[in-house]
C-alpha cells in the first residue's frame, strides 16, 4: 500500500513509498483509510530530529477515518465506520497517512450515523479536542449563553471550538493573529473577534478585569497567563496546546482570589468512555455544522510536505484533509 514515510535512519527524508503493513498485536484493528487530516503534532513529528516522534522510520498521521476491514473487537466489527486517533498513532507506531492502518481497539471509535468518514477527519484530533474542552467547561459549570474566549481561533482546535460553542448556544469570542480572517471567524459563529494581545487589560496589575465566563486555549505561554488573569470569578480555562510556548509563568492570585480553574485537556490517552461521549456529542451537533467551511484544502500524500510546512508557518485556516488515494 502507499504511505507517507518519515525516515531518519540516514539523512532525514520524507517520501511516499509502497510499504507492507503488519499488525503489532493480534487484537489490532485493520482499517481502510478514507481520509486523514493534518494536526499541529504532525507538523512536529515530520521534522528532522523531532523530539515528539519516537521512531526513526514511521508512517506519519496521528489520526484517520475509514472502514474496518478486520477486527476481533465486538465494538468495531468489519464494515464499521470509525475514527482512529490518540495513543501511539503517528508518533511511536505507524499512523494515518496511508491507505490502510492497524490500530489498537482503544484508539478506534465507531462514528455516529450523522458523521461521514470525511467529516470525521474535518473534525479529527483537533475537533475532538475542541469538543472535549467544551465538555470539560460544561462539567465545571459553564452555563448556556456564556461568553467563552477561544485562542488560536483560525487553527484546527480554535476554529472548531468557535463553531461548536456557537452551535451549542454559547457566545464565542475569537482571539486571532490573523487579521484578514475576521469575517471567516464571524461566519463560524464568533460574536466578537479580538487580537492576540487583547485578551486582558490592566497590564500593570496582578489581575485584569473579569472578562470571560470560560476559555479554550491551545496557544499556551503568555496567552494562558492572560486568560487566567481575566477569567470571571469561579470560571475555568480548558488548556490543550502550546503553539506559542510550553512555558507558563503566572501567579496564584487568579486561583486563590477568584477561584478560577485550569483544566488540562488530553486527547491522546483519554479512555474509551470519554471518546464515546465526545463523538456522541459531535454527532448530535453535526446537522448544525458546515464541515466543508472548516476545510482549508484537501491534499494528496505526495503534496503533504507543502501542507505540513504551511501548518508550521501558521498560514492556514481550519483543517487540511488528507486523501490517501488522491494522486497529485
Ligand atoms: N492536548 C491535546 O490532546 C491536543 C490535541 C490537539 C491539539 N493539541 C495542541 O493544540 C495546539 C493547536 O493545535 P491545532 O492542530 O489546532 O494547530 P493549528 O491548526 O496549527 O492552529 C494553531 C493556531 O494557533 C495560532 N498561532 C500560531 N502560532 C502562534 C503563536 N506563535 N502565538 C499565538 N498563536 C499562534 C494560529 O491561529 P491565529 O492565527 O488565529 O491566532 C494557528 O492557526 C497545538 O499545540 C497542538 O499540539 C493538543
Amino acid at each position: 500500500m502507499r504511505a507517507y514515510v518519515i525516515d531518519e535512519t540516514t539523512d532525514f527524508s520524507t517520501s511516499v513509498r509502497d510499504v507492507e503493513l503488519h499488525a503489532l498485536e493480534p487484537s489490532d484493528v485493520l482499517v481502510e483509510v478514507d481520509y486523514s487530516g493534518i494536526n499541529f503534532k504532525d507538523a512536529m513529528v515530520s521534522q528532522s530530529k523531532s523530539r515528539v516522534r519516537r521512531r526513526d522510520v514511521l508512517i506519519g498521521g496521528v489520526d484517520a477515518a475509514g472502514v474496518v476491514v478486520a477486527s476481533t473487537s465486538e465494538r468495531t466489527p468489519p464494515g464499521t465506520r470509525v475514527a482512529l486517533h490518540g495513543g501511539a498513532l503517528g508518533v511511536a507506531r505507524d499512523g494515518g497517512f496511508a491507505e490502510f492502518i492497524y490500530a489498537p481497539p482503544a484508539n478506534v471509535s465507531p462514528l455516529p450515523d450523522t458523521i461521514s468518514t470525511r467529516d470525521a477527519m474535518v473534525i479529527g484530533t483537533a475537533g475532538f479536542t475542541a469538543m472535549q474542552s467544551i465538555l470539560a467547561l460544561e462539567d465545571h459549570g459553564l452555563a448556556r449563553g456564556a461568553r467563552v474566549l477561544v485562542t488560536g481561533a483560525t487553527g484546527g482546535v480554535g476554529s472548531q471550538s468557535v463553531t461548536y460553542l456557537a452551535a451549542r448556544g454559547y457566545q464565542p469570542v475569537a482571539s486571532t493573529g490573523s487579521q484578514h480572517e475576521h469575517a471567516w471567524l464571524r461566519a463560524r459563529g464568533a460574536v466578537e473577534v479580538i487580537g492576540r494581545d487583547a485578551i486582558a487589560d490592566r497590564p500593570d496589575r496582578v489581575l485584569a478585569s473579569e472578562a470571560w465566563d470560560g476559555a479554550i486555549d491551545c496557544v499556551g505561554g503568555d496567552a494562558l497567563h492572560q486568560i487566567l488573569r481575566s477569567l470571571r470569578y469561579g470560571a475555568a480555562v480548558a488548556a490543550s496546546g502550546l503553539v506559542a510556548s510550553a512555558e507558563l509563568t503566572t501567579s496564584v492570585y487568579p486561583f486563590i482570589t477568584r477561584g478560577v480553574a485550569l483544566l488540562g485537556i488530553d486527547s491522546v490517552e483519554v479512555g474509551t468512555a470519554t471518546r464515546a461521549r465526545v463523538w456522541r456529542e459531535l454527532g448530535a451537533l453535526a446537522h448544525l455544522v458546515d464541515f466543508d467551511a472548516l476545510i482549508d484544502h484537501t491534499t494528496s500524500l505526495e503534496a503533504l510536505n507543502d501542507a505540513l510546512a504551511a501548518v508550521r508557518a501558521g498560514t492556514l485556516r481550519g483543517r487540511v484533509l488528507v486523501d490517501p488515494r488522491q494522486r497529485v
